[in-house]
This record gives structure tokens, C-alpha cells and sequence, in this order.
């Protein structure tokens, strides 16, 4: 198995060590437009080799899409991070040219391959890349609702003092500060509803934690968050290589799933070989489908964005 990495910055660097630490391919490719810089992570990361023990071979290449040929999966973590202060959807502009020039330049040399988009806004560059593309639907999954699930458990962990594994919690919606939506109705701790535990104000608060997780990261580091970036990336791409069937939070395109068309959004996915292999229909409360009519608006007016670009 063949998997590319493009962009090797803080999240696309640390996806690709998550990928060679569980030797989930046997090749591994890392490219970035900084010249040698892709090449320089990629040589770090092999001399981890001998003290981790994999044997993924990692290479990296300046801008050079021919060493990516016949990739089965390519995480495209490309484009600007935002910096403190600044929305995700800010990114648009610069990144849309990015995202698009990168998906052309990938297919060319992996036709074939099954796209997982990191890039921010999330939602419009995984709406873009499907559009620009054509690809089937099934091969382009955006990854943000797998990192806002993940950082949802953390704050249920903290606060029910649980280990975050035996939580079962997601985040649909749109990846943005004001569009996801921790769905802590749902959420169990083994089975238990979560709800049991906290009361009101407590539950508030970690919802609004969670819709912030990105934001409050960018602010403590000075640019945007890469351990949970990454390894939600990381987590897609094992689902994927060893079609293991996980149900994740991921933004897909829908037709007419959940109220909404034309439109990529964060919904519960089947992750396998095939990519994106079924949507997964939860009942959702009335509060909790007008939250997503509401979220779908407003990737909806980020994605009208493209067209004047
Ligand atoms: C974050 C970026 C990757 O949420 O969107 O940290």
C-alpha cells in the first residue's frame, strides 16, 4: 500500500509518523513546495525506523507529484494555518487555489487514489476538491468531524474524570468555530448516557469547549493545532487500508441525507476500502436538525465563496 502526504507541516509531518509508527503502508510519500523541506522531515522519520520499528519506507519530494505515483490514499494537509485570532474560513482564498492545483496534479499520476482533505475551511476545500475533480463521491472524505469528536471526548473525559475510550460521542456538522455540533444527547460513556452525570451549565461548557478546541489551541501555540490534526488523519487512513468498517464523523457529500444537498458536511460515515462507504442516519431532535439546517447555511454561503474566486 501507497499513501501520500501532501504539505509535511506540523499536521501533514505528524499524520505521516502516525502512518509509519502502525506501518499502515509499505510506501509512504511526503511533498511539500518548500524545497528539501519534505525531504528533511522524511529522513528524520526514517531514522526513527531503528528505534520504533517499522518498516514503512518514507521519502520525501520537492513539488515532484511523479514520486506519488499509484498512491491508494492522499491526505492533502496544504495551504495557509490559521494564525491566533483568525476563523479557519479566512483561509479560503488562498487555499482554494491550493487545495484545487493539488487534487489536479495528485490524479494525474494516482487516478485511482481515495482523497482524506485536512486543508481549512474544511468543509469548502472538501466541497471544492469534489467539484474540481469529479471524483465519486466516496473517494473524497474531509476529516474535520473525526478531530472535533475526538476533541469532544477529551472534554467529557475531563470532566466525567473517564478515560476518553470509553466514550462514544461525535460532532456533526460543519469544522467551524460557530458550525459544529457536539451532540451531547447522544453521547455515552459505555452506554451510559453522558447527560446521567452533568448537569446544565456543565454540559454547556463542554460543548462550547469543544467548539472552540481548535481556536484555544491556536491561541496557546501561535499557529494551529497538529497532534490531533494528525492522527485523526492517521486514524482515516487505517479504516481505509484495513478496510476496518469504523463509523467516524466525516464531511461527505449529501444528497438529501440529513435535510441537505449539494453541500459537504460532517455526518457519521462507514470508513473503508472504498473510502466513505455508507451514511449512517441518526435520529436527530428538532433543536439538533435546525443546528444542522444552521450549519449547512453557513458552509453553504463559504462555499458561494468559491464561485467569486
Ligand atoms: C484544527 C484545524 C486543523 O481544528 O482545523 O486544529
Amino acid at each position: 500500500m501507497k499513501v501520500t502526504v501532501v504539505g509535511a507541516g506540523a499536521v501533514g509531518a505528524t499524520c505521516a509518523d502516525n502512518i509509519a509508527r502502525k506501518e499502515l503502508a509499505n510506501e509512504l510519500v511526503l511533498l511539500d513546495i518548500k524545497e528539501g523541506f519534505a525531504e528533511g522531515k522524511a529522513q528524520d522519520m526514517m531514522q526513527t525506523a531503528a528505534l520504533l520499528g517499522f518498516d514503512t519506507k518514507i521519502s520525501g519530494c520537492t513539488n515532484d507529484y511523479s514520486k506519488t505515483a499509484n498512491s491508494d490514499v492522499v491526505v492533502i494537509t496544504s495551504g495557509l494555518p490559521r494564525k491566533p485570532g483568525m476563523t479557519r474560513e479566512e483561509l479560503i482564498g488562498t487555499n482554494a487555489g491550493i487545495v484545487k492545483g493539488v487534487c489536479e496534479n495528485i490524479l494525474k499520476f494516482s487516478p485511482n487514489a481515495i482523497i482524506i482533505v485536512i486543508s481549512n475551511p474544511m468543509d469548502t476545500m472538501t466541497y471544492l476538491a469534489l467539484q474540481s475533480t469529479g471524483l465519486p463521491k466516496h473517494r473524497i472524505i474531509g476529516m474535520g468531524g473525526t478531530l472535533d469528536s475526538a476533541r469532544f471526548k477529551y472534554q467529557l473525559s475531563t470532566a466525567l474524570d473517564c478515560s476518553p475510550a470509553d466514550l462514544n460521542a461525535i460532532v456533526v456538522g460543519g469544522h467551524g468555530d460557530t458550525t459544529m455540533i457536539p451532540l451531547i444527547k447522544h453521547a455515552t460513556w459505555n452506554s451510559i448516557p453522558v447527560t446521567q452525570f452533568l448537569d446544565t451549565a456543565a454540559q454547556e461548557k463542554i460543548v462550547n469547549d469543544t467548539m472552540v478546541g481548535g481556536a484555544t489551541l491556536t491561541k496557546l501555540l501561535g499557529t494551529s493545532a497538529w497532534y490531533a490534526p494528525g492522527a485523526a488523519g492517521a486514524a482515516l487512513v487505517e479504516s481505509i487500508l484495513r478496510d476496518e468498517k469504523k463509523l467516524f464523523t466525516c464531511c461527505v457529500s449529501l444528497n438529501g441525507e440529513y435535510g441537505q444537498k449539494d453541500i459537504c458536511l460532517g455526518v457519521p460515515v462507514v470508513i473503508g476500502k472504498n473510502g466513505w462507504e455508507k451514511i449512517v442516519a441518526m435520529d436527530l431532535s428538532a433543536d439538533e436538525q435546525a443546528a444542522f439546517n444552521k450549519s449547512a447555511d453557513a458552509v453553504r454561503s463559504m462555499n458561494d465563496v468559491l464561485k467569486t474566486l
